[in-house]
């Protein structure tokens, strides 16, 4: 199916307006307040002493608006930074210059199907494909990446990456750090050859288990190094690995204050030792350096777990940085003391918690049954299909749902990082897997899901009507077809 087809079948389900339009109405009245040309293009870049690194790589600039709301960085793979506030209509202009197929997802943003990166709208090289949405979510740490079929794993891989961030009133209200005091910090495992090119899947196993590179990159950068004042910053830390999870901590072992998770602040900073990270997860933390004498030094560290895999993980080729090993993540120098600590704000935000009374589901969850099939990682013992969508992948606009996923363990079980697309949705509870602390509070996208593990999610279905994804963020599983469509209908 084309993307006219597409939108004739959208049209047909009653998603989309009959004209075609997939624009909110008024987008036509109105001028965006923001415009961005964003390619996606081959890109050469100096990482280590010796040769450059061959990456993929979005770069962009504003063409309406204010310049500042667009920052890139140059000896970098991560693509320029989004930083927009709440209610701004967006207009981006998307070309693909790599020699693939490639479309945009903007990953915890509430657009509609048309803005939303399904791999049926991808475009071949030299195509373009024009964004333009208005931005509905709370104020959080947001990211985008490419969505075409089978070809995730290996774009992201390859440097197409970037955040994107949002701002809103409640927020700015706290007077958070803000700034060079707003620290993105964007962690992605990486394997180079010794001509310091990419490395990537060299088997099936590997393909099987999700890559694990056998170094850990900085915002696209070898050195994870931050030279910080004594003071306090805010961390938005973005997991952007394809299928590595990470338990971070600090290594002086003072707690983490957890301001915020995928979806924007909690309602009170979190003060935990510990927490783990899955692919595409997002947390921001209160980081203050305040009671640190100058040159000293602190680290964010990945600590030891099990990763599940069984054999399978046992069996999977080696890297120089097992998975659940103890490494060293990002370090933070201290370059001038400060004055002692201080405490972010106690009241962060106000969110109440959805009732799962009132879910239309609540006496028969959906579920979804997360196995491997024969090398095959599977929903409910199905994949991919463009575009299919099973009865029980139904819902209707409007309703509250609960959807539990269910990953059925055994030997062979792998950790299973679950994202649903269009929406936020709120962790309910987990039940029999390893006892892990997750980042499962607030407004979530993406949810770890480890063996033998039962997770329940809450969500309401009041943005857009229409055709989204849900699968797994370890985007070998991904592109292996761990993925399906559900649509919202009215
Ligand atoms: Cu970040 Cu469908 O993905
Ligand atoms: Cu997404
Ligand atoms: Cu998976």
């Amino acid at each position: 199916m084309d993307r006219r087809s597409f939108i004739r079948f959208l049209a047909a389900l009653g998603a989309v307006s009959a004209t075609g339009s997939i624009w909110p109405s008024s987008g036509h009245a109105s001028e965006p307040d923001l415009e961005v040309e964003l390619r996606a293009v081959p890109d050469d870049i100096s990482l280590f002493a010796g040769p450059r690194t061959r990456v993929w790589r979005f770069k962009g600039e504003v063409t309406k608006g204010d310049p500042r709301q667009l920052q890139s960085a140059d000896e970098s793979w991560t693509g320029p930074i989004f930083r927009v506030r709440r209610g701004q209509r967006v207009r981006i202009r998307f070309k693909n210059l790599i020699p693939q197929e490639s479309i945009i997802h903007w990953h915890g943003l509430h657009v509609s199907p048309g803005n939303d990166g399904h791999p049926k709208m991808a475009v071949p090289t030299s195509g373009e494909y024009v964004y333009d949405f208005k931005v509905l979510n709370r104020a959080g740490t947001y990211w985008y990446h490419p969505h075409p079929h089978r070809l995730t794993g290996p774009q992201v891989y390859g440097g197409m990456a970037g955040l994107f961030l949002i701002s809103d009133q409640e927020e700015r209200a706290l007077g958070l750090p803000s700034g060079e005091y707003d620290l993105p910090v964007v962690f992605q495992d990486r394997t180079f050859g010794p001509d310091n090119q990419l490395v990537y899947v060299r088997s099936s196993r590997e393909r099987m288990n999700g890559f694990l590179g056998n170094r850990i990159m900085t915002n696209g950068q070898a050195e994870g190094s931050f030279s910080v004042k004594g003071r306090p910053y805010r961390l938005r830390i973005l997991n952007g690995s394809n299928s590595r999870m990470f338990r971070l901590g600090w290594s002086d072992g003072s707690p983490l204050r957890i301001l915020a998770t995928d979806g924007g602040l909690l309602n009170r900073p979190l003060n935990v030792p510990d927490i783990m990270l899955g692919p595409a997860e997002r947390i921001e933390l209160w980081a203050d350096f305040g009671d640190m004498s100058a040159g000293s030094e602190v680290s964010l560290q990945s600590l030891p777990f099990n990763p599940g895999g069984g054999r399978m993980g046992m069996m999977a080729p080696q890297t120089a940085l097992p998975h659940g090993a103890s490494y060293e993540l990002a370090r933070f120098r201290v370059s001038t003391a400060g004055q002692g600590r201080t405490s972010p704000p106690e009241r962060l935000a106000s969110l109440s918690a959805l009732d799962p009374a009132s879910a239309a589901n609540a006496d028969s969850p959906r579920r979804f049954y997360l196995s491997m099939n024969h090398m095959q990682p599977t929903i409910n013992g199905r994949t991919f299909g463009m575009s299919e969508v099973a009865p029980d992948e139904m819902v209707r606009f409007g309703e509250t749902e609960i959807w539990e996923f269910i990953n059925t363990g055994g030997m062979m079980a792998l950790p299973h990082p679950m994202h649903i697309h269009g929406l936020s949705f709120q962790v309910l509870w987990r039940s029999g897997g390893p006892g892990y602390r997750f980042a499962d509070q607030g407004w979530k996208d993406s949810v770890m899901v480890m063996p033998g593990e039962r997770v329940a999610l809450i969500m309401r279905f009041t943005d857009h009507k229409g055709m989204y994804l849900y699968h797994c963020h370890n985007l070998e599983h991904e592109d292996l077809g761990m993925m399906r469509n559900y649509l919202i209908r009215s």
